[in-house]
């Protein structure tokens, strides 16, 4: 604690906390995180369950609802998702003029962002039924946007949404149908996908989620709350760690050269992408389930010729000084990436891969906020340290 402007016009005291290590800028019911044990709930429910025993559009209901859905209810949400699958033709138009090497995180937060002026009526954020249809809409939309983006990037033809296949074999026809024939996705990728998205759904007061409160915290829609979240998401310390996992293993290239790497991290020169994260001092849960889907996936796809450089890079770290010292465990990128490029995908869409399914998580945290009656518009301090009031010099003209 810090005093600041001791005098009549005294403000008290102020936390100065960079980074928010240990202020609360909230209270929330959604997400429980205790990171030196490993643990992650969604509403209670233990990660691990979820993963093994939910939906991603189960457990998108359950972070907005607090509660399982029903029979009835899961019937409905699917419904309700399904329904808004489709975008405005416009938006096709809006992505044509991307350039065909624009990053598709790039692509994905305008078209997003361009969603607000679809939906004017989106403004109206303190009624309840007006927020619950842009919820549908942003849940079943952005696999779409995605899949748009992931598209143009090959100058192929965008796919339109098909709503007799479930949330992730629709996300994955969307990507990779070439033709107007049948495309039936793999079970077992689709599967796989459905528990990455689980286990991405939501993680308490990250960077990006934090931003969706912080934006959101001002009344605007929530297309544009989103916007400014998926944004906080793309950079390399956040959402955008998995890319830069897959470029650093095949910029290390063969396993001989992993020792060599790791003296490099440990000059700090380098960081160890997929290593780290400032909750858990301990093993990510969701790494663990990952590496265990990720083998599930490889027996259909081959394995994946990366994952021996990981798997060495893995050993080592978990070993060394360096990073026993600091608590450095992998993370929920470090192997997702791998499952991601197996199914196809080029590294520049894996952030986008992560954005899908937080944003279950965002609008959850977002109609929290809303609905909390002692949320106000986030306005942190600061300590200032530039220079006391001085005049213009006279000299100047
Ligand atoms: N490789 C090498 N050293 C590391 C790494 C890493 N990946 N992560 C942290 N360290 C070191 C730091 O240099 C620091 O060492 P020091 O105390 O000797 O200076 C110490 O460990 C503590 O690190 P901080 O940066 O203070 O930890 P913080 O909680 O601020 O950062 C973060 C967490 C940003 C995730 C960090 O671990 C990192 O940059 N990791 C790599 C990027 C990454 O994988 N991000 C994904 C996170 S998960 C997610 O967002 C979904």
């Amino acid at each position: 604690l810090k005093q600041i402007k001791a005098g009549p016009d005294d403000l008290g005291l102020a936390s100065y906390d960079p980074g928010f290590l240990n202020t609360a800028a909230t209270r929330s019911a959604i997400t429980y995180i205790d990171g030196d044990k490993g643990i992650l709930e969604y509403r209670g429910y233990p990660i691990e369950q979820l993963a093994e025993k939910s939906t991603y559009l189960e457990t998108a209901w359950l972070l907005l609802n607090g509660e399982l859905p029903t029979e009835q209810q899961l019937v409905d949400w699917e419904n309700d998702i399904e329904t808004h699958t489709i975008v405005h033709e416009n938006l096709k138009r809006l992505m044509e003029g991307f350039r065909y090497d624009a990053h598709p995180m790039g692509m994905l937060i305008s078209s997003v962002a361009a969603l607000s002026t679809f939906y004017p009526e989106a403004k109206q954020i303190r009624d309840p039924a007006i927020r619950l249809r842009q919820i549908h809409r942003l849940i079943a939309k952005v696999p779409t946007l995605a899949a748009f983006c992931y598209r143009h990037s090959l100058g192929l033809p965008y796919n339109y949404p098909r709503n007799e296949l479930g949330y992730t074999e629709n996300f994955l026809a969307m990507l990779f149908r070439m033709t107007e024939s049948r495309f039936d996705p793999d079970p077992v990728l689709a599967r796989a996908l459905d528990i990455l998205f689980i286990l991405h759904a939501d993680h308490e007061q990250n960077c990006s989620t934090a931003a969706m409160r912080a934006i959101g915290s001002s009344d605007v829609d929530p297309y544009s709350a989103y916007a400014g979240a998926a944004a906080a998401l793309y950079g390399p310390l956040h959402g955008g760690a998995n890319e830069a996992v897959l470029r650093m293993l095949e910029s290390i290239g063969d396993v001989k050269n992993v020792p060599g790497f790791i003296e490099r991290v440990k000059n700090r020169e380098v960081l160890l992408m997929g290593f780290g994260h400032r909750v858990y001092k301990n093993y990510d849960p969701r790494a663990t389930i990952i590496k265990r889907t990720a083998d599930q996936v490889f027996e259909v796809t081959g394995r994946n010729p990366l994952l021996e450089i990981a798997l060495e890079l893995e050993k080592i770290a978990l070993n060394d000084e360096y990073f026993v010292k600091r608590k450095l465990y992998p993370n929920v990128d470090f192997y997702s990436g791998l499952i991601y490029q197996s199914m196809g995908l080029p590294v520049s869409m894996f952030p986008v891969m992560f954005a899908i399914p937080r944003t279950a998580g965002w609008l959850a945290q977002w109609q929290e906020m809303l609905e909390d009656p002692e949320q106000k518009i986030a306005r942190p301090k600061q300590i200032f340290t530039g220079h006391a009031r001085r005049d213009y010099p006279a000299e100047r003209k």
